[in-house]
């Protein structure tokens, strides 16, 4: 793609970003598409956001993607914010729209597609979620649209009971939060059909840590887990090998940016080919 006087400019602001798999996701999406798009990665630390949002709307940057640690902090700095993102409390997805920053938050829509993409049928379906920081809170808000009974498990139990009032609120029934522990785990997992990780237990570089009792997976269990670094974590290597249904948080991580990618363009996002580039990144990183 030739950039020219034209080109939109989208990226990702966060600290660190140097590691960010976006810009290739992204460009490699612009390129196939043949949109005068490109992505970069702005390093913006924490107390460097304001001017950094000044500078986003001086030089009229299309689209962004925020990451740790602005996702919260950056709504002050928005004319808008869409309701979802609100209460989530968090956003990583923001649009220019004729010099107005509009926040939106692509987690929970991500992980949906990337449910349904992998054949996980979510009707009438009961999950149990772990977690309730601002990645279950997304999931959350956009999986109770679709599922059956939501039980939501978490180390700080408030959360966990603040959400699914949220929920309950909001009009939705069968939704319980609690505490996780040994004995809530085992007893809420007897009769479910997708356990989904929305914590960061798992995540490099303490990928040894463990949240659950592994040996309590089943066959018929579906299982996504939401930690993509590494891309086979403990939770997702023992499922498989008890034979169930695994989604990676690879997959969230395309779905989420590829909804980014459809808020900037209005084009469906190419999503094997963002799968392929992120793919061909971590391999040459040595992370697959
Ligand atoms: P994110 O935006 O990625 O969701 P977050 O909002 O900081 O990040 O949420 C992290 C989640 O991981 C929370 O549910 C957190 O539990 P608490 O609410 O109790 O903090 C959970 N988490 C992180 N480390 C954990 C650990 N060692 N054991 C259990 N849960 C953990």
């Amino acid at each position: 793609m030739e950039i020219s006087g034209k080109t939109k400019v989208c990226g990702i602001i966060g600290d660190p970003v140097d590691h960010s798999l976006s810009p290739v996701m992204h460009n490699a999406a612009f390129t196939e598409l043949k949109l005068d798009f490109i992505y970069v990665a702005f390093p913006v630390k924490r107390e460097e956001l304001q001017v950094a949002m000044t500078g986003i709307r001086c030089l009229k940057v299309h689209g962004l993607n925020v990451t740790m640690p602005h996702k919260i902090a950056v709504i002050t700095h928005l004319d808008d914010t869409d309701p979802t993102a609100l209460f989530i409390g968090a956003v990583n997805t923001i649009l220019n729209k004729q010099g107005r920053l509009v926040g939106f938050n692509t987690d929970g829509m991500g992980a949906i597609r990337a449910l349904k993409k992998n054949g996980i049928d979510l009707k009438r379906k009961k999950v149990l979620l772990l977690g309730a920081g601002g990645a279950a809170k997304a999931i959350a808000c956009s999986l109770i649209k679709e599922v059956n009974e939501l039980t939501i498990l978490n180390r700080t139990p408030a959360k966990a009971k603040q959400l699914a009032q949220y929920l309950i609120r909001a009009g939705n029934n069968k939704i319980s939060g609690t505490i996780l522990s040994a004995e809530t785990f085992q007893c809420a997992l007897q009769d479910t059909d997708l356990l989904i990780n929305a914590t960061s237990v798992g995540m490099h570089p303490d990928t040894n840590q463990n949240l659950i009792d592994l040996r309590s997976l089943r066959s018929d269990l579906c299982v996504m887990d939401l930690v993509y670094n590494p891309v086979e974590t403990k939770l997702v290597r023992a499922a498989r090998s008890k034979g169930a249904k695994v989604v990676s948080g690879i997959e969230m991580l395309i779905y989420q940016g590829a909804a980014s990618f459809e808020i900037w363009t209005n084009t469906s996002a190419p999503i094997d080919i963002m799968k392929q580039a992120v793919l061909r990144k971590l391999s040459e990183s040595g992370a697959i």
